[in-house]
């Protein structure tokens, strides 16, 4: 048994996705949606070690608490200071791993087959948990400059000092930080459930950008589309929730994801509201 976790969690995925593929792979398990008030994550996982339940995969905002109360976590875990993922050992060690960067990296390679981190300075909106994640992941892919573009300054400058690397910030609505981007991303929550991305001048960045969003709700975000209009390869969130799942998955179930068109039944869960 294996689940994910967050408030809210009832617009998850996970379950369909897990599920669909245990069903695929044989597999006798069952994978379900957590959801304890938001005061109470700690005990609530605590309350999981010994390994009844295998794991979690961890949603918002869990991910920076569910970091702190592993006993041991993976490089990429500590690196984007959050987890999205929890393994409870039988002998009662939690156990940490971030996989949302490795989804991010999935997605790249699945819907822009040409881009190369190292060609140029990414440009990343948003300074939270998401932002931080896709941070050190294409710091990691070889990307020689981040640029974080945030409402709030002092949030992104925080997240610049944190890592050892160039990562520069810049002002809302500065298009300075859009020359010569090779990947511009929307880590905010702008865009979800309709309303328009963020303020991005996306026509002062070469047409070669690619432009990613991680917001899957609606899948063609405004901002995505705006990026179409200008001629811009795209990127859409689903693929990046598919490809954190399936290393999660098989750290969960032991066993890769089988073949099936799992993206087809996520996208007519979307179309139908599920
Ligand atoms: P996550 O873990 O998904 O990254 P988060 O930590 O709450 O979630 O971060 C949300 C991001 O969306 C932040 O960068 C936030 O900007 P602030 O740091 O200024 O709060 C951004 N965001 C959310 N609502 C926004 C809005 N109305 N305008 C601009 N940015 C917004």
């Amino acid at each position: 048994m294996a689940g994910v976790v967050g408030a809210p969690v009832s617009h998850s995925l996970s379950p369909l996705i897990h599920n669909s593929w245990l069903a695929g792979a044989g597999i006798d398990g069952v994978y379900v949606a957590f959801s304890p008030p938001k005061d109470r994550f700690g005990a609530f996982a605590e309350g999981l070690r010994g390994g009844a339940v295998r794991g979690l995969n961890v949603t918002v905002p869990f991910k920076e608490e569910a970091l702190a109360i592993a006993d041991e976590a993976s490089p990429s875990a500590r690196q984007a200071g959050a987890a999205n993922l929890l393994i409870f050992e039988p002998g009662g060690v939690i156990w940490a791993d971030n996989t949302d960067g490795a989804g991010l990296l999935a997605a790249l390679k699945a819907q822009a087959p040409g881009f190369s981190a190292a060609d140029g300075p990414v440009v990343i909106f948003g300074a939270g948990g998401a932002a931080r994640g896709a941070v050190a992941a294409l710091i990691g892919a070889g990307a020689p400059e981040v640029r974080l573009v945030n409402r709030t300054l002092a949030r992104a400058q925080v997240l610049a000092r944190s890592f050892n690397a160039p990562v520069k910030v810049f002002a809302e609505g500065d298009a300075a930080a859009l020359a010569d981007a090779g990947l511009i991303i929307n880590a905010t929550s702008l865009g979800l459930g309709g309303g328009p991305g963020p303020e991005a001048a996306l026509q002062a960045a070469p047409p070669t950008a690619v432009v990613m969003d991680m917001v899957y709700r609606p899948l063609t975000t405004e901002f995505l589309r705006r990026a179409e209009a200008l001629g811009m390869t795209t990127v859409d969130g689903l693929d990046m929730l598919l490809g954190q799942a399936a290393p999660s998955f098989e750290a969960l179930f032991g066993a890769a994801p089988p073949a099936g068109d799992v993206r087809g039944l996520c996208l007519a869960a979307l179309e139908s509201g599920g």
